[in-house]
């Protein structure tokens, strides 16, 4: 049987529910069920709180799935142009959450680093976006992929001030995580991107990838009990 490509386990994933049903469609559950509002809340909020969002801001949000997660907080920001692999959650995107000279999506491959796929269908110009979120994704690029992938956003996107990548897995709490599962860790490839949890990172040499690669990198706390806390990080690259 070929393995599947992390684009496929999310569109195949995303596919078995209701086109309304946004959470699930992501995994963003916990034992199957949607996560409580509050924890989407928090969610959100972390992610105005840590990209500093303003009525000036276009968002660039890298591999945004469904586009449901940014859609909350639309309404603080001018603009966002979401991109996603799957052509499925890019069709809910535009369904649900495109709205004329706000917000946008487009179905690319971003291991490929194509600009133009990138900025498909945006109402913005390359110039025009000041933050980019990776929100549960920057592990479906791969570890040799990293380093050229940050240099990527650094030098195309250059009034880009911030990148929010959250939540990141951490490799040295992998094996407490599958234990709960348990799922002995050494049965575990955690450098497959190709997996639903894709590479996992030790915070260290994360942090000297993105900074080689010209970003200032700070880690930051989760703001509470977040319920993947325990076993991830999250980072903010500045210029
Ligand atoms: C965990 S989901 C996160 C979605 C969204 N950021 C959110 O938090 O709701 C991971 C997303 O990464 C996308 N993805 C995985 N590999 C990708 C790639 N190489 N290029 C573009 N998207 C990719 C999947 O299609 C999926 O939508």
């Amino acid at each position: 049987m070929t393995k599947l490509s992390a684009i496929e386990i999310y569109t195949k994933h995303a596919e078995q529910y209701d086109s309304k049903d946004f959470l699930k469609q992501v995994w963003r559950t916990e034992n199957g069920e949607d996560i409580p509002a509050e924890q989407l809340n928090f969610i959100t909020n972390s992610i105005r709180n840590a990209l500093k969002l303003s009525k000036d801001d276009v968002v660039l949000d890298l591999f945004c799935g469904n586009g449901h997660l940014s859609s909350l907080f639309l309404d603080s920001i001018k603009g966002l142009h979401g991109v996603d692999g799957s052509d499925y959650l890019i069709q809910v995107a535009n369904n649900n959450f495109r709205i004329e000279n706000k917000s946008s999506y487009a179905c690319s491959d971003l291991s490929h680093f194509d600009l133009d796929g990138i900025l498909q269908n945006s109402y913005f110009s390359q110039e025009d976006f000041t933050k980019i979120l990776i929100f549960g994704s920057i592990q479906f690029i791969s570890k040799p992929l990293l380093g050229d992938f940050f240099t990527f956003l650094y030098e195309k996107f250059i009034n880009v001030k911030n990148v929010y990548m959250s939540p990141i897995p951490n490799k040295n709490h992998a094996a407490d995580f599958f234990k709960k599962r348990n799922i002995d860790v050494n049965t575990v490839n955690l450098d497959d991107v190709n997996s639903q949890f894709g590479c996992w990172h030790d915070p260290e040499e994360f942090v000297d990838i993105a900074n080689n690669a010209g970003w200032k990198v700070c880690e930051i706390p989760f703001e509470n009990c977040h319920y993947q806390s325990f076993y991830r990080f999250n980072i903010l690259l500045s210029r």
